[in-house]
This record gives structure tokens, sequence and C-alpha cells, in this order.
């Protein structure tokens, strides 16, 4: 009897030390400490660099466009060392029919260099291209803990439609990790969609730090309100290219007839004339957005200037407005899909360049660790 209670008194405490140890390392993973003097110093001998990544999921849509990719079009001409991705990797952690990915990852560098990135300025190239990334995130994937891995939305959002979802699914935030910190970006333009993912970049990169050696900047996020263009059939939802119904969303290849379909049938409300009331009127509110974001004019200033305008009319105007953005972008996407040799040496250039880079900084990393 006396035994037992010591062996159980024993086990008890083995657990609770269990249980300190890996609190602590939690703790550490996830501390939101700021730089210290020494991270500080370090870091200014990394260049400004800024890294996003968008995935080849079938042709953006309006909301992409003008919260994430015009952003990314724009800072070109701040920043000397920029990097786009087509992120293949992450959309695999889906189904996704080979033939059409192949398609989805030109159709993504036409959409891009279409929108405006400068293939000679901006890096642009295709994720996989890239076998460094997946080695880096091999790398953070075992600094990062099972318990912070599960606090990200992806897996709770997305494995409740997929059907016998895959790991990939779990871990691909880590693989988003691993693509900012290859490059040792220090700006990640995103929507607010991505902010969970880039707060565990940071702390992944802090760990790895602390424990291994300074290597990684903590990259700040510059962040898109996602929350501007809604779905065209429920304002409630942001608009999506994963939504299976197409009149949900202006897809930047879709005709000015079809925008002109989409934006009629879009859902708003029975009020006549116009008025910007994003929690009354949240249909009303999103064409407004639109035209507000693709025209730089205050959502106020529309309602002062269209007011007179009744709903169907107001339609119209807002039809024209995307128009003039998305059927430029339409005819020249399609100019450059029709030479499919030229993307794919684009898409090559961009691998070469980012390859080198990469190159580097994965030797400091890995003799860092203990590999080299
Ligand atoms: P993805 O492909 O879902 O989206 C690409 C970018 O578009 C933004 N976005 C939107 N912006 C405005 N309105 C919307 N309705 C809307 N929907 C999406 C997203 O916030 C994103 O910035 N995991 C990422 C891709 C990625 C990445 C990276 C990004 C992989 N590695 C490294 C930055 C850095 C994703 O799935 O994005």
């Amino acid at each position: 009897m006396r035994d037992d209670f010591i062996m159980a008194l024993i086990m008890n405490n083995i657990l609770k030390v269990k249980r300190v140890f890996r609190c602590g390392r939690r703790y550490l993973l996830q501390r939101n400490e700021s730089a210290t003097a020494e991270d500080l110093t370090k870091f200014a001998e990394c260049p400004p660099c800024v890294f996003s990544g968008i995935q080849p999921t079938g042709v953006p849509h309006l909301g992409n466009y003008l919260c994430a990719i015009r952003k990314w079009v724009d800072m070109q001409q701040q920043y000397d060392r920029m990097f786009v991705s087509i992120v293949d990797l992450h959309s695999i952690t889906v189904p996704q029919d080979p033939a059409t990915l192949r398609e989805n990852i030109l159709v993504m560098a036409a959409c891009l260099m279409a929108c405006g990135i400068d293939h000679e300025k901006t890096i642009l190239f295709q994720q996989s291209t890239v076998a460094y990334h997946t080695e880096l995130a091999w790398i953070l994937g075992c600094l990062c803990t099972l318990p912070r891995l599960s606090k990200l939305p992806q897996w709770k959002e997305k494995s409740k439609v997929v059907k016998d979802p895959g790991v990939g699914l779990y871990t691909y935030p880590i693989l988003q990790s691993a693509d900012i910190l290859l490059y040792k970006a220090t700006v990640v333009p995103v929507g607010e969609d991505q902010i969970i993912h880039l707060e565990l970049s940071q702390d992944l990169a802090r760990a790895f730090n602390r424990i291994y050696s300074i290597i990684f900047p903590y990259a700040k996020p510059l962040i898109g309100d996602v929350s501007k263009v809604r779905c065209l059939k429920d304002p409630a939802c942001k608009m999506s290219k994963s939504n299976p119904n197409p009149m949900s969303r202006i897809d930047l290849q879709d005709s000015a007839d079809l925008v002109a379909t989409k934006i009629k049938k879009s859902v708003t409300d029975s009020i006549r004339l116009l008025s910007y009331d994003p929690q009354e009127r949240p249909g009303v509110a999103n064409l407004i957005n639109m035209h507000s974001l693709i025209t730089n004019t205050r959502p106020e200033d529309i309602v002062q200037e269209f007011g007179n305008l009744n709903k169907v009319q107001y339609k119209e105007k807002v039809t024209e407005f995307i128009n003039g953005t998305v059927q430029p972008i339409n005819k020249e996407m399609t100019r450059l899909l029709s030479d499919k040799h030229y993307l794919h040496t684009v898409l090559d250039t961009g691998m070469n360049r980012a390859s080198e880079i990469a190159e580097v900084n994965m030797k400091e990393i890995k003799q860092a660790v203990g590999l080299r």
C-alpha cells in the first residue's frame, strides 16, 4: 500500500515536470517579446525586402486585386528587393487536378503581370521550383509545437469542407513562415486573413534566433483590408475564389457583359436610394466600397456625388468603374496567355534569381542548426 502511494507520488511529479517543461517550451515559442538590441544590430544588416504570395487556384478576383495585388504593384517603386511567389505547394493542401493546376500557375503569372507586376524588377517565381522552401519548412516545423499550430484557423475552417484532409492542411502555416524567412523578408503585404499566419512566422523567427543564431528579421505585416470587398451573393462573407458560385465574385477575366450581369444580380436591399451603412445595408456598402477602392474616393463623397441615382442606375455606374479596371487587365492577360513559352521563361528567370538568394541564406541557416 505504502509502495503504491510512493509510486503514485513519483509518477505525479514526473507528469508535473513534463507539464512544466512543455509549458516552458510553448512559452518559449509563443512569447511575443520585442527585438533585443543584439537582434536590432543584426537586422540592420538585412536590406529591406518584401515578400508576398498568392495561391494558383484560378483567376484572381477583384478583392485580390484591389486589396492585395495592386498594393504589390505600388510597392515595386519603393523597394529594391521584392518577391512575389505563386505558392503552388500551398494550393495542393486541398485536392487539385494536375492539368488544371499546371494551367492555373500560368494564369496566375499572366494575371500578376497584367496587373502591373514588373518581372524585371520584382522576382516573380513559382514556389515549388525553389526546393529550399520545403527544406526550411522542415527545420521550422521542428521548432513549432502542436498546440501553437492548433490555434490557427485554416485547419478548423478548411478541414470541415475537405473530405479526409491531409496533414499538409494542418502544417501549411509553417511552410508560409519558411516562404517569408527564407528571403529574410522585412515587410509582408497581406490581407487581414493572413495576420495570424504572419504572427507564427515572427514567433518561429524568434525561436530560431534564440535557440541557434540571430539570422531572421521579424517581418512586419502590411495589412490590406479584406473586409471591404464582399461576396456579391452574401455580403456577410468576403469575396472568395473558393466560393463555388461564380456569380459571387468578379473575376479578372470576366467579360464586360458578365461583370454587368454579376453586378446587376448582386444582393442589395429594398431601399431605393443610395446610402453608406455597412451594418444595415452591407450589399450597397459593398458596391460603394469597390467604387471607392477603384477611384480612391471616400464612401461619403461617393454618396454625395451619386446620391441622386437609384440603385439600378448606381449599379450601372459601378459596372462602368469596375470594367474600367478589369477589362484592360483581362485583355493583357489574354495576350500574355497566348504565349506560354514566354510565361515559362519569365518564371524560370524568377526561379534562378530566387534560388540564388535562397541558397546563400539556406547555407547560413543549416550552419547555425549544425546541419553543415
Ligand atoms: P491567398 O492566395 O488566399 O490570397 C492572396 C492574397 O489576397 C488576399 N485576399 C484578399 N484581399 C482582399 N479581399 C479579399 N476578399 C481577399 N481574399 C484574399 C490574402 O490576404 C492574400 O494576401 N497563405 C496565403 C499565401 C501565402 C503567402 C506566403 C502570403 C503563402 N506564403 C507568404 C504572404 C507571405 C494565401 O493562401 O493567400
